[in-house]
């Protein structure tokens, strides 16, 4: 089946792995990638399909509305994965309207632009799709109950390797209240907020996922992981926030991306689906594997690094601890993550470490010019 389909924020972390997956997995499929080119956004994360023939990039503000509705009849979209946000908490701290414009407003212009388009054709709905990609920082935070750490309810593949231990008795379920604390997430809940809106009062197909933190390739170096590694390399201190005690919920971007890619087409209308591997680490723990990592793949004596941990004033409002509990989708679609945190976390290692041009052209500010360099005269 032929489908054309607008990814936005495609040139982000997440995103590119999305662009990347649908354009070679559907030739026959139109991919077209909308993102406005924040500091988030770089091109050179998609030189490898940029030349493909089912793959078209177009910068604009998802905030354009006139921009992105004429866009949508122009290629006659039938379907839209909305990642673009602004998508870093500190970020949002400092600047929280920015963040309520991009994820409230931009949202609502992508829903409103879809919801003009899509009842002016014959057909209307049928054969649509609105998915949004959202986070599992609405639902607030939970209790560190067992700070040593139990064995959790369940394990997947990517859970199912050394640490795989939960930090409390609850999870992230789908029918819990929405409780975000810092306004990336205040924003993010309001925006998902919007897309169930559109389905329950105009009955626009869409569906919403809620993820848990993911790591890999690609990742913008404020992020933690990322933030780190390349610390690490270059011996500079790694500003530990608080204790170091916080526990994140680790996946693989793939297998989001995968996960994305599944629900997209086989996800029920209206629902919510969590996404998360099982993969609780409090963020101290996770620090000393990448020291050690870092460490043994540049050929230094494993932890000689250790000395960089430096404990810094915490993020205000530091949610304790994020756990995504994914059965509703393991059970309903069959998705597993693939990869344990073992083998994903040596993978993205090893991936900053040989694509240090990638990592230098985005500290130096040089990935900003890629988009003149590539696009603008064409
Ligand atoms: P990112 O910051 O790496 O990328 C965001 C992308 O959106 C960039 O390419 C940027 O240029 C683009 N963008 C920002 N504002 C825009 C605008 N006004 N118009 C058009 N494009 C714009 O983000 P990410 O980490 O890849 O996250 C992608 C999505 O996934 C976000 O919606 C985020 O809330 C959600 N999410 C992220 C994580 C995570 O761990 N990173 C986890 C769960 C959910
Ligand atoms: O849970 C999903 C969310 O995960 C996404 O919705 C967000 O877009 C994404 O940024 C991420 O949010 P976090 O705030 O959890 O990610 P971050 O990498 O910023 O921080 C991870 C943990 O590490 C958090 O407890 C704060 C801590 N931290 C972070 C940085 C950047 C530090 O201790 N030092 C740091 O320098």
């Amino acid at each position: 089946m032929k489908r054309t389909i607008i990814i936005t924020g495609g040139a982000g972390f997440i995103g590119s792995h999305v662009v990347r997956l649908f354009v070679n997995k559907y030739p026959e499929y139109r991919i077209i990638n909308l993102d406005k080119l924040t500091y988030a956004g770089n091109l050179a994360n998609l030189k490898d399909i940029e030349n493909k023939p089912n793959y078209r990039f177009v910068k604009m503000d998802i905030c354009d509305f006139e921009g992105v509705y004429q866009l949508m009849q122009e290629e006659h979209v039938d379907g839209i994965i909305h990642l673009a946000a602004e998508s870093h908490v500190d970020r949002s701290i400092k600047d929280p309207f920015t963040f309520a414009q991009t994820n409230v407003m931009g949202t609502l212009s992508m829903l409103q632009a879809a919801k003009l388009y899509w009842e002016s054709l014959p057909e209307k709905w049928e054969g649509k799709r609105f998915y949004h990609i959202s986070t599992d920082e609405v639902y607030g935070a939970l209790e560190m109950t067992h700070p040593q750490g139990i064995e959790p309810p369940f394990t997947t593949k990517a859970s199912s390797g050394e640490h795989h231990l939960a930090y409390g008795e609850k999870f992230f379920t789908e029918d819990l209240k929405y409780q975000p604390h810092s306004p990336y997430s205040a924003a993010k809940a309001s925006s998902d907020h919007f897309v169930r809106a559109f389905h329950d009062t105009y009955g626009m197909p869409t569906v919403v996922t809620n993820c848990s933190n993911n790591y890999g390739p690609y990742q913008f170096p404020e992020k933690l992981i990322p933030l780190f590694i390349n610390n690490i390399r270059h011996r500079k201190p790694l500003p530990v926030y608080g204790k170091g005690e916080n526990v994140r919920d680790w996946l693989f971007v793939e297998d989001h991306a995968r996960a994305i890619d599944l629900i997209f087409h086989e996800g029920k209308v209206a629902e919510t689906y969590n996404i998360g591997g099982f993969n609780e680490w409090k963020n101290i723990d996770i620090i000393h594997v990448l020291i050690k990592t870092v460490d043994r793949l540049l050929g230094r004596p494993e932890g000689e690094d250790e000395d960089l941990i430096t404990y810094v004033t915490d993020r205000a409002g530091h949610d304790m601890r994020y756990a995504i509990d994914s059965t509703k989708l393991q059970k309903e679609l069959g998705w597993e993550p693939s990869l344990q945190f073992e083998e994903g976390i040596e993978k993205t290692v090893r991936w900053y470490l040989d694509n240090q041009e990638w990592m230098d052209n985005v500290t130096s500010g040089d990935y900003q010019k890629y988009y003149d360099d590539m696009y603008k005269n064409r």
